[in-house]
């Protein structure tokens, strides 16, 4: 039999060591790929909802040179419907606007949201004196004199969320509930705006 063209030679030893790493890197990579994917699918998560459940405006003054004062009233609802993912809330800073101004600004104490759970945000922003523009003002007169403003809440938050023992790295959570009628003082009329979240 000739022996020239063996079929059994080894492959040269270093092609044969870059197929190894090679190798290593690829099982590296799956392990890997399917880690996440079982922690995705044990966690499940799911979107943390928002929606503003009141609001009320009290003390409404808009003086001539359009200055404004105003109390604002609100309760913002917030549902974490994960069964594993906890979420930690730090430098809450809630915002009341009107068109394209901020008309009062708040921060809240940072408190920690369990899993499965619904948590009602009460604040109280006051809006000393605020200057508007001529057409914001006039605009807040036409709206007033109807009974009702539409207003902008937008909350900008630190979020963390848990796993387990696991945390992760804060985030910036922008909620943005628009277009909400707030009603005037007396008005115990209660709305239900679901609000837009980005974190
Ligand atoms: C509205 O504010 C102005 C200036 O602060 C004050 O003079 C006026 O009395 C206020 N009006 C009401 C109804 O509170
Ligand atoms: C949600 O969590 C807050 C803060 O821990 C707690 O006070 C509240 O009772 C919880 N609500 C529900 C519905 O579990
Ligand atoms: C809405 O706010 C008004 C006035 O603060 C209150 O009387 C009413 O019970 C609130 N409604 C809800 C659903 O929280
Ligand atoms: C609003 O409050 C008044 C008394 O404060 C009550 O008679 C009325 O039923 C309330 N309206 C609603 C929609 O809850
Ligand atoms: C608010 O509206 C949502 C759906 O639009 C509904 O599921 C929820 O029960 C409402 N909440 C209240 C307090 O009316």
């Amino acid at each position: 039999m000739p022996t020239t063209a063996s079929p059994n030679r080894p492959l040269h030893p270093r092609r044969s060591r870059v197929c190894y790493v090679f190798l290593v890197i690829l099982t590296l990579i799956f392990i890997i790929a399917v880690g996440f994917l079982i922690t995705w699918l044990v966690t499940k998560p799911k979107k943390l909802h928002y929606s503003l459940e009141n609001a009320s405006v009290q003390n409404f003054n808009l003086t001539d040179d359009n200055h404004m004062s105003a109390t604002f009233k609100l309760t913002i609802q917030s549902h974490n419907p994960n069964h594993r993912i906890s979420v930690y809330y730090n430098s809450v800073e809630i915002y009341v606007k009107f068109k394209d101004q901020t008309l009062a600004f708040d921060t809240m104490e940072p408190f920690h949201q369990p899993r499965m759970n619904v948590t009602q945000i009460d604040d109280t922003l006051v809006a000393q004196n605020v200057a508007v523009s001529k057409s914001n003002g006039k605009d807040l007169r036409d709206q007033h004199s109807l009974g009702k403003i539409e207003l902008e809440v937008y909350v900008k938050a630190k979020v963390r969320f848990k796993v387990a023992v696991w945390k992760s790295s804060h985030r910036t959570a922008h909620i943005k509930c628009s277009h909400a009628t707030v009603y005037l003082s007396q008005s115990n009329k209660s709305l239900n705006s679901s609000c837009e979240a980005d974190i």
